[in-house]
């Protein structure tokens, strides 16, 4: 059975109290739920928030913490980033890598990205890989060539050993932090394209034992319908991660 996942993006949100308060809140409704153990739940604050939130996950059944991005190099003179062995030291797990933002606002390419891939996976961290096309490239009907070019770019270098180890996170761009989320439908159809191009590229085993989130928009009302979803693992969540209650909704969101 491949992991269900709930991830929690807060970007560039929250001031140090209030990431404190918000993590405590989240592992306060987590520490006896235990319906909830078996579901992974990363929580993904601003770097500087990281040791935090990992010492205070500390305890809690496959509760985890990561970092939003981090340097395709593994150390040296790059001022202002940071590494994924820094990320690991403060008890990071999971690295999103590839965000829309990051690709947009940042100019990231594939090919960067698959740099950072590879420094991930060499610090044995878990790779969260974001995919997902534009309005545009959706009118056009071109959002399978789109998730197709952004995965087989970044990702499909990689042994079947390594690529097991990754997360896929499908975010259409048109639906992030806008309200628009994709139907269940436009999910699943993505999401079962994706299986299939990976196991085209490695089998069977390794499609099936795939993780592959959905971002954008899902929220607490939305989540149980995208959940539902044969090939929907779960959601990669901004802004209703940075509310504990709401975050929590989420997670109970699996159908059982
Ligand atoms: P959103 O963000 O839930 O606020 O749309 C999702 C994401 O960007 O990961």
């Amino acid at each position: 059975m491949r992991k269900k996942i709930v991830a929690g993006n807060w970007k560039m949100n929250k001031l140090y109290s209030e990431a404190v308060e918000l993590v405590d809140e989240i592992t306060i409704a987590l520490k006896d739920d235990t319906k909830s153990d078996e579901i992974v739940k990363v929580l993904i604050p601003s770097f500087p928030y990281l040791r935090k939130v990992a010492r205070h996950s500390h305890g809690i059944p496959n509760l985890f913490t990561g970092a939003q991005n981090c340097a395709y190099e593994e150390a040296g003179a790059y001022t202002g980033e940071v590494s994924a062995g820094m990320i690991k030291s403060l008890g990071g797990t999971y690295v999103i890598i590839g965000h829309s933002e990051r690709r947009s606002y940042f100019h990231e390419t594939n090919e960067e990205l698959k740099r950072k891939v590879n420094i991930v996976l060499g610090q044995s961290l878990t790779p969260i890989f974001c995919i997902g096309e534009s309005h545009e490239k959706r009118h056009a009907k071109e959002h399978f060539a789109v998730v197709e070019k952004q995965i087989s770019d970044s990702l499909f270098h990689l042994i079947a050993a390594d690529f097991k180890k990754v997360v896929l996170a499908y975010e259409p761009v048109w639906a992030i932090g806008t309200g628009l989320t994709a139907t269940s439908q436009q999910a699943q159809e993505m999401h079962l394209f994706i299986r299939t191009l990976v196991e085209k590229k490695y089998g069977k085993e390794v499609a099936t034992s795939l993780s592959i989130l959905y971002g954008g928009s899902c929220n607490s009302k939305n989540a149980t319908e995208l959940f539902a979803c044969p090939d929907v693992d779960g959601g990669l969540i901004g802004g209703a991660s940075l509310t504990a209650k709401d975050f929590v909704t989420i997670i109970h969101s699996f159908p059982s």
